[in-house]
């Protein structure tokens, strides 16, 4: 019997969990998990949240609370958006629990009795305004690699590629927004250089992987591979296991996917047979897979491997990592910060779960990012689920009811378009089976709608409303040929929507949970308490949730704030010569977009300013107003003109508005 072990990327248990994490690692691996139990193989599914790291004691910080409230917040939030989506694990743990602890520490401890681990010194990043180090997401910059702005310490999420913390440009404080110094530490670094030759040769079985995957590793390869830290300065995580050792964690990347094992013997102990998780991770039989997003494809394919390579344990590697790219949402990169996103527990108060993960897998971000828009999702469930797959059950469910009892038997005799048509449909079911089996799951949905599409068009050719008058054995024929297309999607579908499909096998009287060998059978239907399977969502619905999209970004983008700047001595403000003039004219200066030439009266004379608010304000919008201006700043010249000051404006996301007082008063006024 195959063997599985299917792990889904332990999620951050620092937010709740929205639908492009839905899309990356967790729906995919659920499907793969249940269409293999379909065809009787022996699966385990294991995850749990990913407790330790930057995220979390940022995400702690901010709230004034422990890094241990915002874990167990957000552990059972995370639980519940899984539940209810009916993403079904054996097991879901976390990593702050002591069990994991030791076997991370275990981990550490092999690998520095193994030669595969040393201290290094080196200068890391520090806030001295916070006196603190700031290790991978508590500092931002320039990717090194790529050039994008918001690299974070340790990866970059625009090219995925791994940083060294001192190579970002302009790297930012995450705490305090100050610029950091570099300051001595020292670390201890795993060797990963020593594992190259290994991971090539193991890498060289992979000619199965997806290609995204392999070519990343690939060229990670090439540039060669160096040591990195594994342990970091701060106070949350799984203590390095050293005596005398204080302050110092392991990695969050470091303990995470240790957490896979983990929770395989957490698994082990509440079934009541501790030794069980051997049978998975000590037996060379079991394929081992990593469902991921892509930004995790280092971690998993080549530090992961690494760590199990440097242990006394036999452990297995990975047998597949299939990673997705992203999902987008209408158009826009998904952002957290932004609130741009699909909370799943928001998502599962208005619509259900399944309609979500019919909607994800259909338009799955397998080979190339894929966007979800709600206008398409409620496309999908009205014109495929319910037009397509529900109308065909629908029909043929009713029909037999008032006709034939809620009966549906195979006829005496099987016609060659009958048979041709189930062969079809066979054939599809091939094509279905090789696509989940290789994680193409839009193009198994695709081939299933297919199947549906099939059914309707056989029942509008045979035509049995009008073949029940005279030849009713006709009729017969198409509803056996149309409950056997049911039947059939009935397995295949399982893994997609396994709760309207529970619903549509007891009205048929068929076994709750199917099995792929069903296929083959064809069991007479008797119908009990028929009733449609899917609703239809109405335009009032999407466009309420694209309302409440805008609505919930706009009001982050307006909370936004920026970080308050260093302190400055009363004496620095001071000098800021701030007077009240009067705008006297105004033009747009030609050429510019932004650019406005204004004159203004400072009460002892007149001066010009280059201000740069023309898309804000029109030159008439001006003339006559009383602003607020720096006059005391330096002059310098702009697009030939030269200005003489500045006019104080304040941003408000977009939007940018002049500062004028309250009440008329003469120019020249002095603020203070
Ligand atoms: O990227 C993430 O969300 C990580 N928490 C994934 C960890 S996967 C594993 F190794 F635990
Ligand atoms: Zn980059």
């Amino acid at each position: 019997m195959e063997k599985y072990l299917v792990t889904s990327a332990l999620p951050y248990a620092n937010g709740k969990l929205h639908i492009g994490h839905v899309a990356g690692a967790y729906l995919p691996a659920d499907i793969f998990v249940r269409y293999k139990r379909l065809h009787n193989a022996d699966v385990l599914y294991i995850c749990g949240t990913d407790e330790h790291g930057a995220p979390i004691s940022i995400a702690a910080e901010k709230e004034g609370v422990t890094p241990a409230d915002i874990v167990e917040r957000y552990h059972s939030s995370i639980k519940n958006s899984f539940d209810g989506l009916n993403i079904e694990f054996d097991n879901f743990s976390g990593t702050s629990r002591k069990a994991h602890h030791e076997l991370s520490q275990t981990f550490f401890t092999e690998l520095l009795e193994n030669g595969f681990i040393s201290t290094k010194t080196g200068k890391q990043f520090y806030d001295e305004k916070e006196k603190r180090f700031l290790p991978d997401r508590y500092i931002e910059g320039v990717c090194p690699h790529c050039g994008k702005d918001g690299a974070r310490g340790d990866q970059c999420d625009a090219c995925g590629k791994l940083i060294d913390a001192e190579t970002l440009v302009n790297p930012i404080s995450k705490i305090s927004g100050a610029t950091p110094i570099l300051k001595e530490t020292f670390h201890w670094c795993l060797d990963l250089p020593k594992f190259t030759e290994k991971l090539k040769t193991w890498l060289e079985t992979k000619e199965y992987w997806k290609e995204n995957v392999v070519n990343f590793i690939m060229s990670w390869l090439k540039e060669g591979l160096i040591e990195r830290a594994i342990t970091r300065d701060i106070n949350w995580g799984v203590p390095i296991p050293i005596e005398g050792v204080e302050g110092k964690v392991l990695y969050v990347w470091f303990d995470a996917p240790i957490g896979y094992i983990s929770s395989t013997k957490e698994w082990a102990e509440s079934i009541g047979e501790p030794e069980k998780w051997k049978d998975y991770w000590l037996d060379q039989e079991t394929r081992l897979i990593h469902f991921i997003g892509k930004d995790n494809i280092p971690f998993h394919t080549i530090i992961w491997p690494s760590l199990l390579m440097g242990q006394n344990e036999k452990y297995i590697l990975p047998y597949d990592v299939p990673a997705n790219e992203y999902l987008t949402l209408e158009g826009e990169k998904i952002s957290t910060s932004k609130n741009w996103a699909i909370w799943v527990e928001d998502f599962l108060k208005d619509f259900d779960g399944e309609y979500l993960r019919y909607a994800i897998a259909a338009n799955a971000p397998e080979n190339k990012d894929a966007d979800f828009n709600w206008k398409e999702f409620q496309s999908r469930i009205n014109s495929e689920l319910n037009n397509v797959f529900g109308n065909l059950v629908n029909r043929v469910f009713t029909f037999t009811q008032k006709r034939f009892e809620g009966v549906i038997a195979k006829p005496g005799k099987v016609s060659v378009k009958a048979k041709e048509t189930l062969q079809e449909a066979m054939d599809l079911v091939v094509a279905i089976d090789e696509a989940f089996n290789t994680y193409q799951i839009r193009k198994a949905i695709k081939l299933i709608m297919d199947i549906a599409r099939r059914g309707n068009r056989y029942c509008d050719e045979t035509q049995p409303w009008k073949t029940i008058k005279e030849t009713p054995e006709d009729t017969k024929e198409t509803l056996y040929v149309c409950g056997k297309l049911i039947q059939m999607i009935s397995v295949i579908f399982y893994p997609v929507i396994p709760t309207h499909i529970t619903k549509l096998r007891v009205m048929m009287g068929l076994s709750e949970i199917p099995k792929w060998d069903e296929i083959e059978e064809t069991p007479t239907i008797t119908l009990s308490d028929i009733a449609p399977l899917f609703s239809k969502i109405e335009d009032k619905q999407v466009e309420e949730q694209i309302a409440i999209l805008t609505e919930k970004s706009k009001a982050v983008q307006v909370k936004e704030v920026t970080p308050i700047k260093a302190n400055i001595e009363f004496d620095d403000f001071m000098k800021a010569d701030l007077r009240v003039v009067k705008v006297l004219t105004a033009e747009k200066i030609k050429k510019t977009d932004k650019l406005l030439k204004v004159e203004v009266d400072d009460g002892i004379g007149t001066r010009t300013v280059v201000a740069g608010i023309s898309k804000h304000y029109k030159p008439e919008d001006l003339i006559g107003k009383n602003v607020v201006m720096l006059v005391n700043l330096n002059p310098r010249k702009l697009r030939g003109v030269e200005s003489q000051g500045m006019i104080l404006a304040c941003t408000d996301g977009d939007i940018l508005t002049v500062l004028h007082p309250e009440k008329e008063v003469s120019s020249g006024s002095t603020i203070s």
